[in-house]
């Protein structure tokens, strides 16, 4: 019995979902403890698409807790949208069900609109964010102005919060040419949250007791590590930490109760938004890629980049995230292709590399050296044990294993929730 902390190792939209939903039979609580409703994670039910952004992806099982940590920034109104539409998919998602942390940092209109403005004036060298105003969320809460839910109760500091909040995000949108905001707007947007409040709970606490009680628990990350505000391709990064450490501080519970770390990798590497993409293939191959894979992005419908496996970004994420063992998924839609490629070095300005250069303009100069190893003409597709894989399949994965460091304890050959081969249970690990 344990926790499992699932995180991604490339740049988001490896899967995660798929994963968790699959792994929650197996636990009884599921938290989600950074990002917010930028991340889009696909469930596939017995042909039943599923599309999550805030709720924790095991919601669909009945009987599971689902957490929102206090790590994640939190649109109400995107909340409150997201369980009618579940419930409209007939899940029941009710305060019984889901637990809201009262500390977590609200997203509001200003967010929002920080976000378009910000992204609008960087013109050409524009991170290419969602859109839903992560970013600024995030800054609010570290520089101390955020409200957090628990602050529509609080009506003795409700007021000078706002005005906090508003001084700031006026002086901002005065230069950047939009117009102000009033204390009215932002008090109506907090009026309509009040629903959310239903949901609150000490969810550290109830953390704890499940842990105490010997359940299981699973923490669904969001993004991926190459997002990662520290570790990643910074400024081409979300503004939140998405290695598994951030599991214990975005959901209050200390370092040694995250028992194991899953990193979910995808078979080969998209990123949507811009930035440096090493392996990027802007050919036929990137196109078969994006095609096949249906790389289109669940949160803004924005197509996916494609590109061959990285094996020295994912052994760099194993590394900065402490990842235990992976989670390979999207193995099927490398089949058929007589030959694959698998980054295993990097050559920037003449030096043969084994990590990713800190420096935006390097990373943009990296030159990916590859290795080419043979396709498999089988089909990968759908298989549900080890045996069914071609041999050259589980060749690709072995060697995926030996170039990353990590070994693969779970693999996907499908969207569906039972095309999942298990080699390790995570929680007995
Ligand atoms: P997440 O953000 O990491 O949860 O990933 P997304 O849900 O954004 O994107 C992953 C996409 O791949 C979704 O459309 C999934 O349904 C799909 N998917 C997941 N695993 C597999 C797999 O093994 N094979 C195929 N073909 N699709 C998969
Ligand atoms: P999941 O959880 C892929 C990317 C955006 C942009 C950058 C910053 O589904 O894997 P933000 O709105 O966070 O400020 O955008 O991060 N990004 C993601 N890419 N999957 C995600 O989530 C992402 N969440 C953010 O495209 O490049
Ligand atoms: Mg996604």
């Amino acid at each position: 019995m344990g926790s499992v902390v699932v995180v991604g190792s490339q740049w988001g939209d490896e899967g995660k979902g798929k994963i968790v939903d699959w792994l929650s039979e197996r636990a009884e609580v599921i938290v989600r403890y950074q990002g917010g409703h930028n991340a889009g994670h696909t469930l596939v039910i017995d042909g039943v698409k599923y599309k999550l952004s805030l709720l924790p992806s095991g919601v669909v099982r009945p009987g599971k807790t689902s957490i929102i940590g206090n790590g994640v920034v939190l649109d109400p109104q995107a909340l409150l949208s997201e369980i009618e539409k579940m419930r409209g998919q007939g899940v029941e998602v009710s305060p019984d069900t889901l637990k809201v942390a009262e500390n977590v940092p609200l997203i509001l209109s200003v967010h929002r609109d920080l976000d378009g403005l910000r992204e609008k004036a960087a013109g050409a060298s524009a991170i290419g964010t969602t859109g839903r105003g992560i970013g600024p969320a995030y800054e609010d809460k570290v520089g101390r102005r955020a409200v957090r839910l628990a602050d529509l109760n609080d009506t003795d500091t409700i007021e000078s919060r706002i005005d906090r909040l508003l001084a700031h995000h006026n002086a901002l949108r005065t230069g950047l040419g939009a117009d102000p905001v009033s204390a009215e707007t932002i008090r109506a947007e907090l009026e309509a949250a009040r629903p959310v409040l239903a949901y609150t709970a000490p969810t550290w606490r109830l953390l704890r007791e499940a842990r105490g009680a010997g359940k299981n628990i699973l923490f669904e990350g969001a993004q991926g590590a190459m997002l990662d505000i520290d570790h990643g391709t910074y400024p081409f990064v979300t503004s939140s930490n998405t290695v598994a450490g951030s599991a214990a501080a975005g959901s209050g519970v200390g370092p040694s109760s995250l028992d194991m770390t899953l990193g979910i990798t995808k078979a080969y590497t998209t990123r949507v938004g811009n930035g440096p993409f090493p392996t990027e293939q802007t050919n036929e191959i990137g196109q078969l890629l994006g095609e096949r894979g249906a790389e289109f992005g669940t949160v803004t419908g924005r197509k996916r980049r494609c590109g061959w496996f990285d094996a020295v970004m994912v052994r760099q994420a194993v590394e900065t995230g402490g990842i235990d063992r992976l989670a390979l998924t999207k193995l099927d839609v490398l089949d058929g292709l007589d030959e694959l490629k698998i980054c295993v070095a990097y050559e920037v300005d003449g030096e043969r590399m084994d990590r990713l250069p800190v420096e935006t303009a390097r990373q943009s100069r990296v030159q990916p050296i590859y290795e080419t190893i043979k396709g498999w003409s089988g089909s990968t597709y759908g298989a549900r044990s080890w045996g069914e894989l071609p041999a050259e399949a589980v060749k690709y994965v072995r060697h995926v294993e030996e170039l990353v460091g990590a070994p693969v304890a779970m693999l996907s050959t499908s969207p569906e929730r039972d095309d999942t081969i298990l080699v390790e249970d995570p929680f007995h690990i």
